[in-house]
């Protein structure tokens, strides 16, 4: 066996444990207490990688330039990482797809130009298509990550745009890149193939920026889970190009686990798969935020009032969405549930699919404190049980509690489920203001009988309960 093919069958071999540590990673990464080692087996995965890259054969010159990106890279990475705070992960994640997307842009134009690849007939066809692909995938990722990195940071408005005709305007626009595919893939030489992998990346620019334009509000949920998905299929289209089935593996499964993610999203808002993947879905029905209606007066409580409430409860239901976060209250929280415990107060946390920013992020917050796991419930496992609770405590959250979801159905987030701790005894909603939410709607839970304010931020304000003791 010659050094060359020994090379390939290490390679081979490296790209096989690579994905089975793949593949572990996502299954470590679906539950809190596996989550460490599910992140520990994705770096070795990653490690592997690229040692595999470094060894094979596509590889063969150029090891200085290939080490000095990877530092720029990873400097890159490190600092930002370092840097990036939990409320502002959401929008450095959208960010980081439209890389990978613009990755398989790049990789798919760079293909095309190459002079060294003259495919001839069947395997000809097949390499145009998989470049055409590839780029368009890679291009709706791109511009759709940069909407969405704009809506998520608010630097561009969170209302879904509402272009007259818009799932024609879809229609056609995928049309045309189904006619220019054509001539591409049928083009006899390369400068004949230009014009239209030319009106197609223009196109795909603009499809992806009014697939993600047209969501909003509440439904951003979806965006972020629909591009992550995205951006895996992206990342598979550049393996197909490159003949990397490694790349191939994991952009499936990035692209599937995303996939999977925006379904259990959909889920979650109460809203249809394939119209999120036609792009902007029910909101034709939608009206504007009913805020400002004059809804009664809300009764504000102080610190004192609260600890009274909170002694004098058997079970608490703690309520988190993102200004718990924005706040950074996790810690004390954690703090007081420690003292209610020998005060034998039941605490539980009942959490939203979409609470906070990002899927998952109440979640990351609570094992950040290092909240006990077996005292955290989703949604549906509670919402029947608010009976038995005396007192909910809703820190920072607004839409994933508003009743409005439920009872008015010209409301923008008609449909989805939410928290119905006004089911409940009583319940506390922890926030600094009057302000709406991130779906811009007035809550109805402020002005209940059974509903107190306790206004301010929430770490200051549970930082005085923390007296609770003296
Ligand atoms: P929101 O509805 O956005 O409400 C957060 C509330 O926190 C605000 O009303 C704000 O009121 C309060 N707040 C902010 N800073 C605070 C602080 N320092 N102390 C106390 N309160 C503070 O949050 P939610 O209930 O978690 O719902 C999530 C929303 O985001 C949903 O509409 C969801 O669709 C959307 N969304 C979710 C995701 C994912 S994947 N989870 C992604 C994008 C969008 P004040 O300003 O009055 O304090």
């Amino acid at each position: 066996m010659n050094l060359e093919i020994l090379n390939m069958e290490v390679v081979r071999a490296l790209y096989i444990v690579s994905a089975v540590l793949f593949i572990l990673t996502l299954g470590g990464l679906s539950n809190q207490e596996t989550s460490r080692k599910g992140n520990l087996y994705g770096i070795s995965a990653m490690l592997i990688a690229v040692i595999a890259t470094f060894l094979g054969p596509q590889v063969s010159s150029n090891y200085g330039l290939l080490i000095i990106l990877i530092l720029l890279g990873g400097s890159i990475g490190l600092v930002l990482s370092k840097r990036v705070q939990m409320t502002e992960m959401p929008e450095l994640v959208a960010i980081l797809h439209s890389l990978v997307g613009m990755a398989a842009v790049l990789v798919g134009l760079v293909n095309f130009i190459n002079p060294t690849q003259d495919y001839i007939g069947v395997e000809k066809t097949i390499h145009s298509i998989e470049i055409y692909i590839g780029i368009f995938i890679g291009m709706v990722t791109f511009s759709g990550s940069v909407i969405a990195f704009g809506k998520l940071s608010g630097k561009l408005s969170g209302n879904p745009l509402m272009l007259p005709a818009k799932h024609y305007l879809n229609l056609i626009m995928v049309l045309a890149i189904i006619y220019f595919g054509h001539g591409f893939v049928s083009s006899a030489n390369i400068e004949s193939a230009y014009l239209p992998l030319a009106i197609m990346l223009t196109i795909s620019f603009f499809f992806g920026i009014h697939l993600v334009a047209s969501i909003g509000g509440a439904d951003m949920p979806v965006v972020v889970s629909m591009l992550n998905s995205y951006s895996g299929w992206a990342a598979s289209a550049t393996g197909f190009m490159l003949s990397n089935d490694l790349l191939i593996v994991v952009g499936a499964l990035v692209g599937s686990s995303g996939a999977i993610l925006s379904y259990i999203m959909c889920r979650a808002m109460n809203r249809s798969f394939i119209s999120v993947i036609a792009g902007g879905f029910g909101t034709e029905s939608t009206t504007v935020a009913t805020a400002n209606t004059d809804q009664g007066e809300v009764q504000a409580i102080d610190i004192d009032e609260f600890k009274n409430m909170i002694t004098s409860s058997k079970k608490i239901a703690i309520i988190p969405g993102y200004g718990m976060a924005v706040a950074q209250a996790q810690f004390v929280v954690n703090e007081i549930i420690n003292i209610l415990k020998t005060k034998d107060i039941e605490v539980i946390f009942v959490i939203h699919p979409v609470a906070g920013r990002m899927p998952g992020h109440m979640n990351v917050l609570l094992a950040e404190a290092q909240i006990p796991y077996d005292i955290v419930y989703e949604m549906e496992e509670v919402n029947d049980d608010f009976d038995n609770i005396d007192l909910s405590i809703v820190i920072g959250a607004n839409d994933i509690v508003n009743p409005s979801a439920l009872e008015d159905p010209n409301s923008p987030i008609a449909g989805m489920p939410v928290i119905e701790c006004w089911r409940g005894t009583y319940t506390v909603v922890m926030k600094r203001g009057m302000s709406t939410g991130y779906a811009g709607v007035e809550n109805p839970l402020f002005f209940k009988d059974n509903t107190r304010m306790l206004f301010g931020d929430a770490k200051e304000s549970l930082s005085q309960v923390l007296t609770l003791n003296n």
